[in-house]
């Protein structure tokens, strides 16, 4: 059975709810408005939590963005009066995962909870055995492509093509989809751009003995140790057009030579290609078969890049430091608000790769419990011009004295260089107070 953690207002229906998922077996604790929730989830993330949207200290709608930041990984199902289904649907847009109207019914409340227990402990087992990072995102237009991918997953031979730009967590998704299709057989990755265009042909399907010079026995391709499984051909738009005519002859009916072969060889498994080049541009130049295309892009997923989904980074970023953290054997650490702000204000080229390899920076070289924007390598940017901001020299001697003029730790606070602090220090001729004798 789960943890679950009843928000909501009116002492009786969060005493009935408690004590009705504890009967259950559910370990359960009740609290009355969204900051005790938020204490509470940084505490100790719970499986799910019931969420009353009509409480009086905070708006619903904001709330939820707010737990999931804090717990990833938690699930979210909200209650909410008859006459108030329009907003339940918006929580649904926020991230939450079901809605309940009041009163609730006994049979539908525990059903839900449990099926919502069950998807958590599924997702945690799945980061217990290593089996690769889950696709992770909380806007409309992951939950989108989380849904699209238990559809595909059910029609395990159709090819799948997945565009995005760099990092974007194209390589995640075919293995979640991998994972969700129940295959039998391997998850074989193989990088176009990576292999020399004369050995891709062989290192996918495979040469007999003597077929060229260095080849001296007979050498399974990728192709047929995918078997029953996922041949992911990452980097799709590198492979030489040449290449792309057997590929496609491949997806046709599953059956290929090998280099140097007179016996064709069937295997059934599912094509997943990604790239992050334009195969629409590539097509026009004439780099990218048209046939080709099209036979992938039956099914095509469409991964965004972070900075068109900003609301996604700071839950992303919690979500990974646990992730890393983990991994690397030591305590995950908060962010602190200015680090937030930073991450939500970097425009991330590299996307969550980015995030990740900033993230895992900050937890092996920081030290103190939450992480500063320099933590990130990421400057609150400076404003432009501090003469057209009248009251920067005071702000900053605001700082200055609350930190006890210690410099390190108000560049800290401030999320700048320490360099960038002492040049202003300078030019405004800022100096601790004289006390008058
Ligand atoms: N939604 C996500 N949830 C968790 N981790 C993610 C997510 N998306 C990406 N990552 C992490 O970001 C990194 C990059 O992901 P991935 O390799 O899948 O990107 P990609 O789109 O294939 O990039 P490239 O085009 O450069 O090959 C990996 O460390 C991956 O674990
Ligand atoms: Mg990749």
């Amino acid at each position: 059975m789960g943890s679950c953690i009843v928000v909501e207002d009116h002492p009786g229906q969060r005493k009935l709810l408690v004590a009705t998922l504890d009967a259950e077996g559910h370990d359960t604790v009740g609290v009355a408005g969204g900051l005790e929730a938020l204490r509470a989830v940084r505490e100790a993330p719970p499986d799910v939590i019931l969420l009353d949207l009509g409480l009086p200290d905070s708006d619903g709608l904001e709330l939820i963005p707010q737990l999931l930041a804090v717990a990833p990984l938690t699930r979210i199902v909200v209650i909410t009066g008859q006459d108030d289904v329009p907003t339940a649907v918006s929580a649904l847009r926020a991230g939450a995962r079901h809605y309940l109207v009041k009163p609730c019914d006994r049979e539908e409340l525990l059903l839900v909870v449990a099926r919502e227990v069950r998807v958590v402990h599924v997702e945690q087992a799945r980061a217990l055995h290593d089996e690769g990072p889950v696709f992770w995102g909380t806007t409309p237009r992951i939950h989108r492509i989380r849904m699209q991918l238990s559809r595909i997953a059910d029609s395990p031979h159709t090819p799948v093509l997945i565009l995005g730009k760099t990092g974007v967590g194209k390589e995640v998704v075919a293995r979640e989809l991998h994972r969700l299709s129940g295959l039998p057989g391997p998850f074989v990755p193989v990088n176009c751009a990576a292999v020399p265009d004369e050995l891709l042909e062989s290192e996918l399907f495979g040469h007999e003995g003597g077929a060229f010079t260095g080849a001296t026995e007979r050498k399974r391709g990728l192709a047929e140790l995918a078997d029953g499984g996922t041949l992911f051909l990452d980097e799709i738009g590198d492979m030489s057009v040449a290449l792309q005519a057997k590929l496609l002859r491949f997806l046709h009916d599953q059956r290929f030579f090998r280099v140097g072969g007179e016996v064709e060889i069937t295997v059934r498994c599912r094509v997943v290609a990604a790239t992050n080049r334009d195969l629409e541009i590539m097509l026009q130049a004439g780099d990218f078969r048209e046939d080709l295309y099209y036979r992938l892009a039956v099914l095509t997923l469409e991964i965004p890049s972070l900075k068109d989904r900003v609301e996604d980074i700071v839950p992303l970023a919690y979500h990974l430091l646990r992730d890393i953290a983990t991994e690397i054997g030591k305590d995950p650490r908060q962010l602190s608000h200015a680090a937030e702000e930073a991450l939500a204000r970097h425009h991330w080229p590299g996307n969550v790769r980015e995030l990740r390899n900033r993230l895992e920076r900050a937890l092996i070289l920081g030290s103190d419990n939450t992480i500063q924007p320099s933590d990130l390598d990421l400057y609150v940017n400076p404003p432009r011009s501090p003469d057209r901001v009248g009251n920067e020299p005071d702000r900053l001697r605001r700082i200055l004295e609350e930190e006890a003029w210690i410099v390190a730790r108000a560049a800290r606070r401030l999320g700048v260089p320490r360099h960038w602090l002492r040049y202003r220090i300078k030019k405004y001729g800022l100096a601790p107070r004289q006390e008058p004798v």
